[in-house]
């Protein structure tokens, strides 16, 4: 039996949808891979949690607004500092929205085997920093969860490179959010509403001014770039706010009260670019060389950017061997199941891959 034990750091949506397909799911993967995966640790800021005994219930507090620490039995750092026992795969989920909540050595703390994202913070600060996280973390480190939630998006493109083709540009529309805002208020929701449902949903961030400020889709842009080769720097891909300036400032509840100040002006740019014949779409255009550009773009109902509704993204690689014809990807992009399955599939292929290397080393001894 190949045994894999779980760190997670983030108890959020994305957090516990993930532990919930773990305990469903996870006799099959026993059944046809010989993986017995389980939970050593669960964290995030209101506290830590050892071990699995209590995990359900753990999950169903946080549900209802609760917070880890009563719960606790060992500290994180506690946990993470003891490597795992002989022949177990220690693999830390990074689920968190931004930063670790724990000044953690992701390294470190992975025992070796690996490293998954959802969590686009670590990779999308300064490039230092990125060089820093791939060079450590190496193969064990992956991240599909953070472009497109489940969608192949990371690795497609990563195929594609490892095919000997050459990736010219990739065009996205990668916000489940403003991809779900966008296509309400052209069927004549109100953008206030639009925006709460998107919350209520679970598509937006914590503060949904990160997804309309276009924060999350540079963000997103910055990865992509990144994993095409391109050494850039945050600053390096400028976005177009679709947040009022007057609410900048307000915190998140007073913002999402003061909504339909807002709806008049969106609307009308919505109905300006129906009158021309198209649609408003969120794009990012990452090209192999030369600027990216992130922003609030009008494309004809031609597009396949325009047939796009609800949390619906949208990736579309041209290549050297996909020029006419480019390879896309569309598919639910935002949501806590979909993102948990992209984090699952990140899971069990570094897991697996761990398990490989060593049979390898192991033949070859
Ligand atoms: N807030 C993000 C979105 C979640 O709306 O696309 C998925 O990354």
């Amino acid at each position: 039996m190949k045994r894999v034990e779980i760190v997670q750091i983030g108890v959020g949506n994305v957090g516990r949808a993930v532990a919930r397909m773990v305990l469903k799911e996870r006799g099959n993967w026993l059944e046809r891979w010989d993986l017995d995966v389980r939970y050593r640790a669960v964290a995030d800021r209101s506290g830590a949690l050892g071990g699995e005994e209590l995990l359900e219930e753990a999950l169903d507090l946080k549900e209802r607004g609760g917070k880890l620490a009563g719960l606790g039995v060992e500290p994180l750092r506690y946990v993470i500092s003891e490597p795992p026992e002989y022949g177990v795969r220690r693999v830390v989920l990074d689920l968190a929205v931004n930063g670790a909540p724990y000044p953690l050595d992701l390294q470190a703390a992975m025992g070796g085997a690996g490293l998954v994202l959802s969590n686009k913070g670590p990779l999308s600060r300064s490039y230092r920093e990125y060089r820093a996280l791939t060079a450590s973390a190496g193969e064990g480190l992956r991240y599909e969860a953070t472009v497109g939630a489940g969608l192949p998006v990371i690795s497609t493109l990563q195929s594609l490179l490892r095919s000997g083709d050459d990736v010219y540009e990739i065009l996205a529309s990668p916000s489940g959010t403003l991809g779900f805002i966008l296509s309400a208020v052209e069927r004549g929701s109100s953008f206030s509403g639009a925006v709460r449902e998107a919350v209520e949903r679970h598509y937006a961030e914590p503060d949904p001014r990160d997804d309309l400020s276009g924060l999350d889709v540079a963000r997103k842009a910055l990865i992509l770039a990144r994993a095409l080769g391109r050494s850039l720097e945050p600053e390096d891909v400028p976005f177009e706010s679709l947040v009022p300036e007057h609410l900048v400032e307000v915190s998140t509840q007073e913002f999402l009260q003061r909504l339909e100040e807002a709806d008049e002006a969106f609307a009308g740019r919505v109905q300006a670019a129906g009158s021309r014949g198209n649609v408003l779409r969120y794009l990012a255009r990452i090209p192999a060389e030369g600027p990216v550009e992130v922003g609030l773009r009008e494309v004809p109902r031609s597009s396949p950017f325009s047939r796009l509704s609800g949390a619906e993204n949208a990736f579309v690689f041209r290549t050297r061997r996909y020029s006419e014809l480019p390879v896309t990807v569309t598919g639910p992009g935002a949501g806590p199941e979909c993102t948990a399955s992209g984090v699952v599939y990140d899971l069990l292929q570094v897991a697996r891959e761990s398990f490989e290397r060593s049979e390898e080393v192991l033949k070859r001894a």
